[in-house]
């Protein structure tokens, strides 16, 4: 009797847990079919939620360093008392995945709620194998190298335990006296946007939850690019238009890809600091983008309120900056310190903190860490990762396409470039010719000098026959000529001497403005005493930014702009030099003449008085011409293009219709080559004045010699909205010129007309 009992309640039991599994199953399904019900993270995150207390949520909020990425991460600061006490949300620069692993297993097992961490790392161009810096891949126009660029350093970044970098960085700017021109992608608008959506979509890729992939972090939001007197940090103020027309169209654009976090500037923005910038993060990223990810602030940047005069103590500055719309708080502690007090005052809401939470945690579902927070930490992938043949590689030939020809003239019976491979004795002079470290250049991550092929051993792997000489010559700063008598030893016996000339990492980048952005040191100096020996000349310039050229400098027969190429810098510059890679890479920053034309850039404004030389009172300088040295999109090739017969498909369009613009493009010299075919337009009236050239379109193309190829491009009457006078984003009926060219300053032009 007392069994069938048993027998019975155990059935009832089965069946009871066979109905609530009938029942659950019911309603995920009715999950998935019903649109309007809550995600599964949503739902995942709001659960979480309700279980978590204020403090722990705050604990969210907080990003920490875990030490100076020189030495390595440190395990010693007190941030690893907060982790393990569940008050950090995220923990950038710890590198390598047993580091990362510990501080995991401590945030995940140590905690009341085991919320895993997010770990940032500026993986700007590369983790351990570096890539050009980025303002030099952008001269390659390559989509998709670029694309792959980003998809292998996540890859590698990931490899090592990193899920976020804070990168791309998409601050246009103008003005090469800013350091940091070497994190962007040059001067113009179109191109940037096009780069930023391409870098999104390469370190974010198709699954977050891949482990390859990582989170991309849109900075600095907005418009650091363009500093006071291009000094880092300064203060940035400019009309509403050219912020929208200019400035904003890189970060939209990487909003739209799917940019997951983005970093407030450091810099204030029409008088309020951009950490505090309602107007920024809320109206702009928020409501007029849709922005659905994080924002976190820059380093301290809660803290400097104070500095900037916007806020009179830490308190405000958690106030003003919370409720901005800033989730994460990068190393400043201040929301650490107040939020809590702030809310039992009620002196915020407690719902802004959740937004913000909220915000965050989504962020660490969608990356696959509540399913497994150990996703990322897997040290034989780190291991078959990083230095690996396949990013290598791609970082070889990325350097080959970032590489810019300025100039190549005859000399003795034929150019000077490519050098034959019989010279006998070649001198490398400079302080780049045996360098490793600079070769990196500024932001160069985990990357290991080591690893690094210079130029010398570039070459000397390139060409086996050949004595290579060198001479240091002089520093990249300081007055030291002593090296100068051994450097003009050496290049008198040499049959022609290569200048490797630059600046050092610390040169350029962060907190590097330089306000005369020629040749750092004595390196000028060194150049002409080498000029004196008459040695064929080839002059390397190395660096960060656009480097202005003395004119005894413009006037070396040779001269190739190489950037700061990264871990396989020296064999990509040795291929050029020799002529196992024919030069396609386009300037995407004007280089100037001098300082004084500085903000420069090809897409300026007619004015009332264009420039007339049998006019005085026009437009111009006394002193030097408009134009500058090399304009935007400049850049020669081994072989010769020729442009002819611009063709547009009607001289008329209606809205709705497209233009095709054809020209037709031709190999005439005697080897195969790249060129960047570029399309610009310029719209001859408006309700505002428009720019004499916006760059509309681009394709690089390969022709074999003698080849001929007809490139078309097409517009839509959208590819010619602009903010009109009303400040609404349209095209205006009326005539527009089209010009298609190698750059911008030489072009072929034909016009059209936009009808209503
Ligand atoms: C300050 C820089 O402005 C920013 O670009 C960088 O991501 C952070 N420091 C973190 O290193």
């Amino acid at each position: 009797m007392v069994r069938i009992i048993w027998q019975n309640r155990i059935l009832s039991l089965i069946l009871f847990i066979v109905l609530i599994i009938f029942f659950s199953c019911q309603s995920d399904k009715k999950l998935l079919n019903n649109p309007s019900s809550q995600k599964p993270e949503t739902e995942f995150v709001n659960n979480l939620m309700e279980r978590m207390t204020l403090e722990e949520k705050i604990g969210q909020l907080n990003l920490y360093t875990a030490g100076g990425d020189v030495t390595g991460p440190t395990m010693n600061g007190n941030y690893i008392a907060k982790v393990k006490a569940g008050r950090v949300g995220a923990v950038f620069n710890a590198l390598s995945v047993s580091f990362n692993k510990e501080l995991q297993r401590m945030a995940v097992e140590e905690t009341r709620l085991g919320i895993p961490l997010l770990f940032g790392y500026d993986v700007i161009h590369g983790y351990r194998t570096i890539f050009p810096i980025p303002l030099a891949e952008s001269c390659s126009w390559n989509l998709e190298l670029m694309e792959k660029t980003a998809a292998l350093a996540a890859e590698e970044a990931a490899s090592a335990g990193i899920n976020w970098t804070f990168s791309p960085m998409l601050d246009i700017s103008r003005d090469p006296r800013w350091g940091r021109v070497a994190e962007g992608s040059g001067e113009d608008p179109f191109l940037c946007s096009m780069i930023a959506r391409t870098r999104v979509k390469g370190y974010q890729g198709e699954d977050p939850e891949s482990p390859q992939t990582i989170l991309a972090c849109v900075k600095h939001f907005a418009a650091y690019g363009a500093p006071v007197a291009g000094r880092d940090y300064a203060t940035v103020d400019m009309s509403e238009r050219m912020f929208r027309d200019v400035y904003l169209p890189p970060y939209q654009a990487a909003i739209e890809a799917g940019a997951s976090t983005v970093m407030t500037a450091f810099n204030e923005f029409d008088g309020v600091p951009a950490t505090a910038n309602s107007y920024l993060l809320d109206s702009i990223l928020r409501k007029e983008w849709g922005f659905d990810g994080f924002v976190v602030t820059d380093f301290n940047s809660i803290k400097e309120l104070n500095n900037h005069g916007f806020s009179e103590n830490d308190e405000m500055a958690a106030i003003l900056s919370l409720n901005a719309g800033v989730d994460m708080d990068m190393q400043s502690d201040i929301y650490a310190a107040n939020l809590m007090n702030l809310v039992k005052s009620n002196r915020i809401e407690e719902k802004k903190i959740d937004e913000a939470v909220r915000r965050i945690l989504i962020m660490k579902y969608r990356l696959g860490l509540f399913r497994d927070p150990y996703l990322y930490l897997d040290e034989e992938r780190e291991k078959a990762t990083i230095y690996s043949n396949k990013i290598l590689n791609h970082a070889l030939a990325s350097a080959l396409e970032s590489i810019v020809l300025l100039r190549n003239e005859n000399y003795g019976g034929g150019k000077i470039l490519p050098l034959s491979k019989g010279i006998k004795n070649l001198a490398i002079i400079g302080p780049m010719g045996k360098n490793k470290l600079d070769m990196l250049g500024c932001w160069h991550a985990a990357g290991d000098e080591r690893k690094v092929t210079n130029l010398f051993e570039g070459i000397q792997e390139q060409v086996s026959q050949l004595n290579i000489l060198y001479s240091l010559g002089c520093d990249f700063e300081g007055e030291d000529i002593s090296g100068f008598s051994h450097a003009v030893k050496t290049a008198q016996q040499a049959d022609v001497v290569i200048l490797a000339m630059g600046e050092n990492d610390a040169q350029n980048g962060e907190a590097a403005s330089r306000s005369q952005i020629g040749f750092p040191g004595v390196q000028s100096r060194l150049i002409a005493e080498i000029r004196k020996t008459g040695k064929p000349t080839v002059l390397l310039v190395m660096a960060g930014r656009p480097i202005i050229l003395n004119d005894e400098e413009q006037q070396i027969p040779a001269i190739i702009n190489t950037w700061h190429l990264g871990t396989q810098g020296g064999r990509a510059i040795a291929q050029v030099l020799f002529g196992d890679y024919n030069p396609s890479g386009k300037l995407t920053m004007t280089i100037p003449r001098n300082e004084g034309q500085i903000p420069v850039f090809y897409s300026q404004k007619n004015t009332g008085r264009p420039y007339n030389p049998k006019d005085r009172f026009t437009t111009k300088y006394l002193d030097i011409p408009n134009e500058p040295l090399f304009p935007f999109g400049f850049g020669l090739s081994y072989t010769q293009f020729d442009y002819s017969s611009l063709q547009l498909s009607d001289s008329i369009i209606s809205p709705q219709e497209e233009l095709v613009v054809k020209v037709m493009v031709r190999n005439s010299g005697k080897i195969s080559g790249e060129e960047v075919v570029q399309l610009y337009v310029r719209d001859l009236v408006g309700s505002v004045t428009r720019p004499i050239k916006e760059l509309k379109g681009f394709r690089k193309i390969l022709l074999e010699p003698g080849e001929i190829r007809w490139v078309s491009f097409t517009l839509k009457s959208d590819d010619l909205r602009f903010y009109n006078r009303e400040m609404k984003f349209v095209a205006e009926p009326g005539a527009f010129m089209v010009y298609a060219g190698t750059n911008s300053a030489e072009c072929l032009s034909a016009k059209f007309n936009l009808i209503p």
